[in-house]
């Protein structure tokens, strides 16, 4: 037969195969634009502009709408009352985590953040009960920030006021704080482990932002087939994980079941209690990919708020004041500051929370699945479809918070000045899979930008007008434009 002949053959077999799939499922799932065949609603996305392209579509489909990623359709829920409705108020239904290709790859459905059913639940459950036992959101984790805060500080002092990048600075902080969680001590800025394990972290949240990983999450295929930056994340990843199993190969040795130091000693002595001493290999799988997990939603996540606050704040000096003079009043310049001061300071607290409505850091959430066939309002969701929340749409709700697009720490005050709580304050998510850090990041967001603010002066190497504020990539996080700053002594 001619080949073309059978090309185009085979092409309208395809086209009528998707048009029959999209008529049998189209009744139940919400409306959406029609896809193409095999390359879905693609073409209506731009991998660069995602949540634009999410909120145009809305516009046209309302909040609840399809979308076609290559052949697989997802369900995407733009603004709040779509996004609170599906995640709190069915929150069971969609804790599922919706598969991102390059993760399957690399922590096997394992670990916590890309984990779904029992295995997702037995490990949450277990992550936050040790990080409480380990004293998060208490007082002894409080300490370790603080006392982080100032090694901060003291490393920031040997810039001598010249300028400089802060990104690898502030990434130290936070990635110091959950290496103590995890293998119990901190590390000096210096070490070439931590340095390295720095460098592979931060390279990999780079290329997961990037278009190209979002073209291959949407076609997996290319992962396999094609050179390009996702080769760099997987050998980063192996790298990471070699230097993890080794520790926790330290820490098998050294364990002593009735004095845990560390999260890796709990996930040991529970699992020896389940399995009689006997460490299975998936054990050190499962051990490894959650601990990597917490690296990987822990460290950037933090260092890239507050990297992007300095940017901010540099832009607009006069919110800088206030919150100097704030932290002038309440804590002086003679002591650390401590999370007891947070409450004495509305204006400070404003801000954070400005800088996290504004720079909008997990736009489209980390994908979720439904677990089972749902009803969402008049639609029908079969099991195991993804489910995309835009965060963006509702920590940028208009009416919620005037002028969305200005960064304005007002959007959390009252008239007299005191903090405003919002329900559209959702950075980290919300309902059953919510940010299982959310009280140690905010924590560290508090006591290192106001121990930063406490020290330094920040001075900008153009004018707070010339500043441009736009992140450079949003895929998975927004990631703001490199800058230099000089941190003045005061
Ligand atoms: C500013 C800092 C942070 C932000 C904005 C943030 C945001 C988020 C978001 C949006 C999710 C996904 C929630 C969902 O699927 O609905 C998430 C999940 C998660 N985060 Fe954070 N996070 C931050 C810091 C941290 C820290 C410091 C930790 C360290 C313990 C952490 C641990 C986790 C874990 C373990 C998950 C997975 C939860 C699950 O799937 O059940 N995060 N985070
Ligand atoms: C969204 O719509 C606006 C106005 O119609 C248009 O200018 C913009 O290019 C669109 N953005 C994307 C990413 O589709
Ligand atoms: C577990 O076993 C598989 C093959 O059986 C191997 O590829 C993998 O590296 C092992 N994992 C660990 C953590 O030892």
């Amino acid at each position: 037969m001619d080949p073309v002949l059978v090309l185009v053959l085979s092409l309208s077999c395809l086209l009528l195969l998707s048009l029959w799939k999209q008529s049998s499922g189209r009744g139940k799932l919400p409306p959406g634009p029609t896809p193409l065949p095999i390359i879905g609603n693609f073409l209506q996305i731009d991998v660069k502009y995602i949540q634009q392209s999410l909120t145009n579509l809305s516009k046209v489909y309302g909040p609840v709408f399809t979308l076609y990623m290559g052949m697989k359709p997802a369900v995407v829920l733009h603004g709040y009352e779509a996004v609170k409705e599906a995640l709190a108020d069915h929150g069971e239904e969609f804790s599922g985590r919706g598969r991102l290709p390059i993760f399957d790859k690399v922590v096997k459905g394992l670990g916590v953040v890309f984990s779904s059913g029992n295995i997702w639940k037995d490990t949450r459950r277990f992550s936050l009960m040790t990080l409480r036992n380990l004293g998060m959101g208490k007082r002894s984790i409080e300490d370790r920030v603080q006392e982080e805060a100032q090694c901060l500080v003291e490393e920031l002092r040997k810039t001598n006021g010249l300028p400089c990048d802060p990104t690898f600075i502030l990434g130290c902080a936070p990635c110091n704080v959950i290496c103590s969680i995890i293998f119990q001590n901190r590390f000096d800025y210096k070490d070439q482990d931590f340095l390295n394990l720095m460098e592979k972290l931060n390279e990999n949240t780079k290329i997961l932002s990037s278009p190209w990983l979002q073209v291959c999450n949407t076609f997996p295929v290319l992962l396999d087939i094609c050179p390009g930056s996702h080769k760099k994340f997987f050998k980063n990843y192996a790298y990471i994980k070699s230097y993890l199993l080794e520790k926790i190969k330290e820490h098998q040795e050294s364990l002593d079941v009735t004095n845990p130091r560390d999260f890796i000693d709990y996930f040991l002595i529970k699992r020896r209690q389940e399995n009689q001493d006997q460490l299975l290999n998936s054990t050190l799988e499962h051990l490894s990919a959650t601990v990597f997990d917490l690296f990987a939603a822990g460290t950037e996540t933090t260092s890239t708020t507050m990297r992007y606050a300095l940017l901010l704040l540099m832009k607009h000096p006069h919110v800088t004041a206030k919150v100097q003079e704030e932290i002038d009043r309440v804590v002086g310049r003679n002591r650390s500051p401590c999370m007891q001061d947070r409450g004495h300071m509305p204006y400070t607290d404003a801000m954070i929370h400005e800088v996290q409505r504004f720079i909008d850091l997990i736009p489209n959430n980390l994908p979720h699945e439904v677990t089972c066939d749902v009803k969402f309002r008049n639609y029908l969701i079969p099991k195991g479809t993804m489910v995309i929340t835009s965060l963006s749409s509702v920590l940028h709700d208009n009416k919620e918070f005037p002028n969305p697009e200005t960064f304005d720490p007002g959007h959390f005050l009252d008239g007299e000045g005191n903090f405003k709580k919002s329900d559209y304050f959702m950075p980290f998510s919300t309902g059953k899979r919510i940010c299982a850090g959310e009280g140690l990041a905010r924590m560290e967001l508090f006591l290192y930008l106001t121990t930063i603010l406490q020290n330094f002066k920040l001075k900008p190497l153009v004018n707070p007008k010339d500043i441009d504020t736009t992140p450079v990539l949003n895929g998975l996080a927004s990631v703001p434009p490199a800058f230099q700053l000089c941190f003045i002594p005061i």
